[in-house]
């Protein structure tokens, strides 16, 4: 990846910060504010100007900027000649961090099958723990949002594992792929219901990483890789981006590849079940009764509700590890988007202390997520009629009509953690509905900042 550099020798054309308000209070009187005047320059947010030098060069890039908004330089990466580029003025090192990860997801795009990165348009960053660290937050989004992006024909539930085994093992982690008919052999009876009506069988990835006396983490993400919902089919508008469905999976091993690269200590596992929902004469049915790893028996209410009975067989999986921290990440619910919209993360927690934390954390690192409640006065929701419980809410014995699709989807995860550990919940979108400064649409990571924080100070 050609994004950043850190030879100094290189004379870097320097990019100027500039906002509104210092704009207003400096001097007009030099030649360049006369220009920047004359093409009517205000300081304005991404409105930039070229400032030439005498021999024609580029002498200067000025940039309306507001304070600490991460995204400031994103846009001028597609914009910018071939060079090295340099921050002005001298910017405090988390501001720093930000824009120049910013600056390489601007220079990120997805064609036809593969990533379309812009490249040598270098910013410089001297300092080489910064450079480190910036490379490596960009390789890991880049990385999920090539993940989300690829089309289900091509990121199959093997392909999905494949890659995972890939990434961990340039770690020298341990990692076991178990597919098709070994799920229902080793235990995975609602994985392998969910992923037996497609051509592309269903796996289940665990990977092993670090010091078993360090603190014991668990990643879990959805692998849907698409969802047609089954045979209770979503309409056309509502299955258009479902290869997006294995986003929680896409952010499990994002935010694995971060704890490995920044070798935190901690004593990580990474569960993956992958699966695509599709649509066969041996699909799983509505009414359904199946076993899950757990022991629960579950009753089929809709087929479409696919990802909490995927992850419910990893959550029960995670005991093995006895986590102090388990974290889940899967594009769970439309309702967590009816309650938030598209560009917040709700999450749920059964340690509601550590909430404010996680709000705090996620304004600081320009990366929010919002605490959602577990209500667990609907539980009463989620039981089952023939089974110990139903995979999705119904209330048909009351008036009572059910709501809070994300809380009720949350619940029935709950039902399957372990005992005594801090659970994490992500339900979430991964992916941008339109185009912003550094957010092409299509697949985006989403809280990782803010949780690899959080883990950071966790672990320590
Ligand atoms: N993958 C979907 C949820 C989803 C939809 C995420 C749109 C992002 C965008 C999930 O498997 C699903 O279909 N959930 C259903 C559950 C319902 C049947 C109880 C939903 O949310 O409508
Ligand atoms: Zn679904
Ligand atoms: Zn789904």
């Amino acid at each position: 990846m050609h994004i950043y550099t850190n030879e100094k020798a290189i004379a870097a054309i320097p990019i100027s910060l500039v906002t509104k308000e210092e704009w207003a209070e400096s001097s007009h009187k030099t030649t360049r504010n006369k220009w920047l005047h004359a093409t009517g320059f205000e300081g304005k947010e991404y409105d930039f100007r070229f400032i030439p030098g005498k021999n024609g060069q580029i002498k200067e890039i000025v940039i309306g900027y507001v304070k600490e908004n991460p995204w400031a330089i994103s846009d001028l990466v597609s914009k910018l000649p071939e060079g090295v580029y340099t921050l002005k003025p001298k910017l405090a090192r988390h501001t720093l961090f930000h824009l120049a990860l910013g600056w390489g997801l601007g220079a990120y795009g997805f064609k036809n099958t593969q990533r379309n990165l812009l490249q040598n348009k270098l910013l410089l960053i001297e300092n080489e723990t910064l450079l480190f660290e910036v490379s490596t937050f960009l390789e890991t989004f880049l990385w999920v949002r090539d993940l989300i992006n690829l089309p289900a024909e091509i990121l199959t539930p093997l392909t999905l594992a494949e890659k995972a085994k890939k990434m961990a093992e340039g770690f020298g982690a341990k990692t076991t792929i178990l597919s098709g008919e070994d799920l229902k052999k080793f235990n995975y009876p609602l994985l392998y219901a969910v992923g037996k009506g497609s051509i592309n069988p269903p796996s289940f990835t665990k990977i092993e990483w670090g010091n078993p006396k360090h603190k014991a983490v668990t990643l879990v993400g959805k692998g849907i890789t698409f969802d047609t919902g089954g045979l209770n089919i979503k309409p056309d508008s509502g299955m258009r981006l479902m290869k997006k469905d294995m986003g929680g999976a896409a952010h499990a091993l994002g935010l694995g590849q971060l704890i490995m690269a920044f070798n935190l200590p901690i004593h990580l596992q990474i569960l993956i079940p992958s699966a695509e929902n599709a649509i066969s004469g041996n699909a799983y049915r509505q009414l359904d009764i199946l076993d899950s790893r757990k022991g629960l028996t579950i009753e089929i209410g809709h087929t479409d509700a696919e990802g909490r009975l995927v992850l419910a067989d990893a959550l029960a999986e995670s005991s093995s590890h006895n986590p102090e921290i388990l974290i889940d990440f899967a594009t769970l619910t439309g309702a967590i988007r009816t309650a938030l919209g598209p560009e917040l993360p709700g999450f749920f927690t059964n340690k509601p202390s550590i909430a404010p934390l996680l709000m705090k954390l996620g304004e600081q690192h320009h990366d929010p997520l919002w605490h959602m409640p577990l209500f667990r006065s609907y539980k009463k929701w989620i039981k089952g009629r023939n089974a110990d419980l139903c995979n999705v809410a119904s209330a048909s014995l009351s008036s009572e009509v059910p709501h809070a699709g994300a809380i009720t989807a949350a619940l029935f995860l709950e039902e399957f953690i372990p005992q005594d550990t801090t659970w994490i919940h992500i339900d979430f979108s991964a992916w941008n509905f339109g185009t912003r400064p550094g957010r092409p649409e299509g697949g985006e990571a989403m809280t990782l900042k803010t949780i690899f924080s959080f883990l950071n100070q966790s672990c320590k």
